[in-house]
């Protein structure tokens, strides 16, 4: 369970240091995308209080709304459309200091400040995208190198069970 999780220090890099080897014992031996992705999701919005925690999976050619925490999302996204298509199109992290600059982001809650985005890779070819991580807060500036550092080695991980 995450709430058997035990995450030391308060800050937010701590909680980051500490995150990796957690959920790779929480996981132990589970092998099912979607039940992964669902309590990755709850960790992340549990332990570091995100607005918004989910996943969107390539599915025929759009990216299609998977596991999440927080409000209602949009179901698609197309390539190059809003910050998560964005993600997908160019390949790289996303890091949106205030969505509202962000030309063509989608506003699934006015509530959403900032935001970033982590392209998931194939295991087998970082050319091609398998989904993308989507985390939102209501905060501005809510994300920096240090988010995209840790997050980029928890996708890193999780591209090993698509
Ligand atoms: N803001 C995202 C859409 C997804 S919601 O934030 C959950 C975007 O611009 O791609």
């Amino acid at each position: 369970m995450a709430e058997q999780l035990q995450f030391s220090g308060t800050s937010r890099e701590e909680l980051y240091s500490s995150l990796l080897p957690q959920l790779k014992q929480l996981v132990h031996d589970e092998k099912d995308l979607v039940a992964i992705l669902s309590n990755v999701a709850a960790t992340l919005k549990q332990y570091f209080q995100f607005f918004w925690v989910g996943f969107y999976i390539v599915k025929d050619e759009q990216l299609v709304l998977g596991p999440f925490q927080g409000d209602i999302a949009c179901f698609r996204i197309d390539l190059g459309k809003g910050v998560c298509g964005t993600a997908w199109k160019t390949k790289e992290v996303q890091v949106v200091p205030n969505v509202e600059d962000f030309p063509g982001h989608i506003a699934c809650s006015t509530a959403s400040k900032s935001e970033i985005v982590v392209p998931i890779y194939s295991s087998e070819s970082k050319d091609q995208v398998v989904a993308v991580l989507d985390i939102d807060s209501d905060c501005l500036n809510d994300f920096n190198a240090v988010d995209a550092y840790y997050l980029t080695e928890l996708t890193e991980w999780l591209s090993t069970y698509f």
